[in-house]
């Protein structure tokens, strides 16, 4: 290995690791038997996330299996809805379902103020998993990125195409804008508590932003991304961003340039030769495997792993799938990734 003993922010800094240091979106969940173990024991999904003992041994329960290079903080997107006063429920099967917002009244309703404490919990999450880590394994925070936040507050639940929030964001741009100020707001606050808690690099995850044409993508992805980006480095500079435009096509690299995230994460549909030329001479990279392709398995996955290895491998680059894990994905599929990716040996 090249570079110090940290691979993750060693790349985040533009330093080359090989092998490259891994993760895996969601690698904490339910495909593994240990998780479900310890969700039976709790009411909610929520609970989970809210109750630091159980959150932290779910994060570690990934890292016991696989030698990843991080970890991340178990929690969700929507704890920032849920911390703003809006009512969220995670129906099993169904997804999350939220009370909509739609009109002014309803905005005024959420409370950035009181938000700051509905978080704690997460904190102490962070703390917790911290104090069990080795140095050389940084622990993720994160959150959503504002528009994808804002497409489950307005739909109240997960949408195929987003269209309550667009046609939300284009019928009235200034209520559209103030709910994104307030989630720009309590998100800012969300990843500067998880960094002073111990978080060593941040994800910024906009899994919707492929739903907008150009001049929304730059309004409602790129701009508040790269609000939250300035206000946590003006209190961190250190702190390596990754942001996941997660749909962005060609637009990601317009993202790159503009958001002032230190990486990308790209997902399973960019081409890795453009992914290369056209995004890993601007900032590291991170992706971008399918994750249906890990559940496969068979000789197609490790053709493709080689592709990816061969094509990104060379530069500053952070494997990870393209999209979080499936449930389903058989166990023995993530450890013949791990074997494939950072060689037999370490297998
Ligand atoms: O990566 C990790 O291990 C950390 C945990 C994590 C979760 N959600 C746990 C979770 C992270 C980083 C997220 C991010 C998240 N949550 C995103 C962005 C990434 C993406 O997938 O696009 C989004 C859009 C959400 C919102 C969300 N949370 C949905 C749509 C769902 C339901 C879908 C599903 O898989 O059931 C969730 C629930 C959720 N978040 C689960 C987990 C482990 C499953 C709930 C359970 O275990 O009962």
């Amino acid at each position: 290995m090249t570079g110090s003993q940290v691979p993750l922010l060693s790349v985040l800094k533009g330093e080359t690791c090989s092998p490259p240091p891994m993760w895996l979106m969601r690698q904490a969940g339910r495909y593994l038997p240990e998780y479900r173990e310890v969700r039976k024991t709790v009411p909610s999904f929520l609970d989970l996330c809210l109750t630091p003992k159980l959150a932290a041994e779910v994060t570690l329960q990934p890292l016991r299996r696989f030698p990843f290079d991080a970890s991340i903080v178990f929690s969700d997107i929507l704890i920032v809805p849920f911390a703003l006063g809006q009512p969220v429920a995670f129906v099993e099967g169904e997804g999350p379902k939220l009370d909509p917002v739609g009109d002014g009244a309803a905005l005024a309703r959420l409370d950035p103020a009181v938000a700051a404490t509905k978080l704690s919990p997460v904190y102490e999450t962070v703390e917790r998993v911290v104090a069990e880590l080795p140095d050389k394994v940084p622990l993720i925070g994160f959150c959503g990125a504002p528009w994808t936040v804002a497409t489950y507050m307005v739909e109240g639940a997960g949408s195929k195409d987003q269209a309550a929030a667009r046609a939300l964001a284009y019928r009235d741009p200034s209520l559209f804008q103030a709910m994104i100020d307030m989630i720009v707001e309590t998100s800012t606050i969300y990843l500067l508590g998880q960094v002073a808690a111990g978080s060593r690099a941040l994800q910024i995850f906009d899994s919707w932003s492929g739903s907008l044409p150009e001049d929304a993508f730059a309004r409602w992805c790129i701009a508040p991304t790269k609000e939250i980006v300035a206000r946590v480095k003006q209190q961190v500079p250190e702190i390596p961003i990754i942001g996941f435009p997660r749909g962005a096509g060609p637009s990601a690299v317009r993202y790159a340039r503009e958001t002032g995230v230190d990486g990308v994460g790209c997902d399973t549909s960019l081409p890795l030769a453009w992914v290369r030329e056209e995004l890993q001479s601007l900032v590291p990279v991170q992706g971008n495997l399918d994750p249906v392709l890990l559940a496969a398995g068979g000789p197609e996955l490790d053709v493709r792993v080689a592709q990816i290895l061969e094509e990104l491998g060379q530069g500053q680059f952070i494997f990870n799938l393209g999209h979080g894990i499936l449930p389903y994905t058989p166990i023995e599929h993530v450890e013949r990734l791990v074997r494939l990716v950072k060689g037999v040996s370490a297998g």
